[in-house]
This record gives structure tokens, sequence and C-alpha cells, in this order.
């Protein structure tokens, strides 16, 4: 504290990340990153980059990468904002399409940024509880807002809103904005993109830290009309006109041309979290529908703190949140195989378990 600050500093609660660990040997499997490296073609690019340009500033509209997201999901570049991962992508979306004298709506368990973001730009919101089961349910949302959030797949549940509840959703709610985090949703969701030309208040925000492994270079992008893309620009040009360097630019363009790579790999973490879910099953755990590279789990014998913190000494981190309903449930990050074989094992002999794995 100190009074040099302005006042909303008081106020604030700041979203804290998933910690990440310096430790060797660790099995880091608590903030969803994908456990491949990025692919070898954007490796290429980013080295090709480091060249005397730099003495020069970016693209401050990305143009490039606009381009090349616009080719890949079939829209208009002007359909098309590019920000520093997805994260400042939603902070200028709660800025300029969210902040009402109504309420924005989102669920009462979700991306624990969004009501860090309400209380920076002063945005009032109501949560939605999630059904008994953790699922969305969009009949709960039909009633005044300013607005309404949630990630599809939602986090930390991992649960799919099936695209045609959304549509619903976006019919019967046409007064206000309607976003949708789809940080996950190449892991097992169906894009809600497609309803992007039909429903002009519709924004879908995706990132390249998951699918596209690239969570170090920061690139995330929303696709909405072009009258929405417009308001975020403004915001953007109001704050930062560089919020993607070369690198971002250049290697994020090369991730959605590697194709190939895209597939092999995410379709490795789907067999790997199938497998996951089975391994669980066969130790007692119960485990919620994921269409994520994350479960969402809990042991009816076991405190989900107290788990957490033996895998821990067994270097294994996963995520647990102290928090009303969800305190004992573990949020596990798909890994590689041999990672996931080391937490059944681990867990295996926690639960006091012969374990044959
Ligand atoms: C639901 C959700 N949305 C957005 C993000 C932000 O992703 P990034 O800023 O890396 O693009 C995350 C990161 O974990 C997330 O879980």
């Amino acid at each position: 504290m100190s009074r040099f600050w302005s006042s909303i500093v008081h106020s604030l609660t700041p979203y804290v990340p998933g910690e990440q660990p310096k430790l060797p040997n660790l099995i880091k499997l608590n903030t969803n990153e994908n456990p491949y490296g990025p692919s070898p073609r954007v490796v290429e690019a980013l080295k090709a980059e480091a060249a005397d340009s730099l003495r020069l500033y970016p693209d401050p509209n990305a143009d490039r990468l606009k381009t090349a997201v616009a080719a890949y999901y079939r829209v208009t570049p002007q359909h098309v904002f590019v920000g520093n991962g997805s994260d400042e992508v939603l902070a200028h979306t709660f800025l300029s399409l969210l902040k009402h004298s109504r309420p924005l709506l989102f669920p009462d368990i979700t991306y624990s940024f969004f009501p860090a973001y309400c209380r920076l730009y002063e945005v009032t919101y109501e949560t939605v509880p999630l059904t008994d089961d953790f699922q969305i349910d969009p009949e709960a949302y039909l009633r005044p807002n300013g607005g309404i959030i949630f990630p599809n797949p939602n986090a930390p549940t991992g649960r799919l809103l099936p695209l045609k509840a959304i549509e619903g959703l976006l019919e019967q709610n046409t007064e206000s904005v309607v976003v949708v985090d789809e940080a996950y949703v190449d892991f097992g969701g169906e894009s809600a993109i497609a309803l992007v030309n039909s429903h002009p208040h519709l924004l879908v925000i995706q990132t390249l830290s998951k699918s596209r492994s690239l969570a170090g270079l920061r690139v995330g992008f929303a696709i909405g009309d072009s009258a929405l893309i417009e308001a975020l620009e403004r915001v953007k040009n109001s704050f930062n006109s560089y919020p993607l360097d070369r690198f971002a630019i250049a290697g994020a363009v090369m991730a959605l041309e590697d194709q190939a790579y895209f597939e092999q790999t995410r379709n490795a973490i789907i067999r790997t979290r199938g497998r996951l879910v089975e391994d669980l099953c066969a130790l007692d755990f119960e485990v919620l529908p994921s269409a994520a590279n994350f479960i969402f789990v809990r042991h009816p014998g076991w405190d989900a703190g107290e788990l957490s913190q033996r895998l821990r000494e067994l270097s294994i981190i996963v995520r647990h949140f102290r928090q009303p309903r969800i305190d004992q449930y573990l949020r596990i990050t798909i890994g590689t195989d041999e990672e996931c074989t080391a937490l059944v094992k681990a867990l295996g002999k926690i639960l006091g378990l012969r374990c044959d794995i």
C-alpha cells in the first residue's frame, strides 16, 4: 500500500496465474500448456525474424496475421482482431463491449480473470450458477444484461456447451454482445465462428497458447462483426499500437500454416486424455466429461488439497482452486503419455493401491 496509488489500485484483486516453478524434473500439469513444443516450422520462422529488421517497429495492424486468421476461418480480415494473448483481447473486450449499465453475466465457476477485469474496468456483473453437474444452462442467461461471456469448453470444468445451445442463446439474447472464449475448443468442441456471419452480436475469442503450443509467444484473436472489431481496435489504439511484436506475428502465421503438425499434436493430446480418464476412473476418481486439454476430477475418499500437496511432494503439480463448490476438485492438464502414466502411478501410490501400469 502506498499513498501514491490511484484509488482503483486499492480495490483491485489481481488474477493469480498458475505457478511456473523452476525446479528440475518437475511434471507440470497445472497451467494447461501443450506438452509438445511448437511446430518446427514455427521455430524456423522465429529464427528468421531475428534480423536487422528488429530495429523497426512491427506492423501496428499485424495485417499478415489477420489475413492468415481470416483465411483459416473463412472470414474477411475486417472480422479479425489480434492481441497479445487472448487475455489482452479479453481485457479490451470487457472495456469496449461489455461495460454497460446493466450487469455482465458469466458463470459462477469460470475463468477467474473475468471478475478481475470487471474490477479493473468497473464493469458491474452477476454470476450465473452452473447446474449441479457443472453445465452452463443457457436459459439462466435470459434476463436483462449488458453482455454475456463464458468459455466454451468452460474452464476449469472442461464441459462443453453444444453449438446448437449457443445458437439458441444468440437468438433469444439479441440486445447485448455474447462473447464465447474458445481457448480450448480445438480439443473437442465445435467453434461458434460458424455463427459470426449470421449473428452480429457474437464475438468469438481464441488463443494460440494451447492447441498451437505458443503460450510463450502471446498471441490471441477475436472474430466477430466488423462493428465489434472496430470497437476493439479503438481501445487497442488508445492503449498500445504494437501489442504483437515481429516474432509473434511471424510465429503465429506459421503456426496457422502448419496444419499437419497441429492435427498430429492435438490428436495425441485427445488420445492421452482418453487413456488418463480410464486410468483415473480405475482409481475411483470421478471425472467430468472434458472437451479441453485438461480434466476436472475428484476422489470421494480424499481431500483435493491434500492430494495436490502429496503429488507436489512427488514432483507433480496440478491446479487446486480453494473456491466454493470446487474445492474438492483438481484440474489436471493433459501431458505426454509418459507424464500421465507417472501421474497415475503417483496417485496409485498415494491412494495406497497397487498400480500395474
Ligand atoms: C478460459 C481461458 N481463456 C483465456 C486464457 C488466456 O490465454 P492466453 O492469454 O494465453 O491467450 C486462458 C488461459 O489459461 C483460459 O484458460
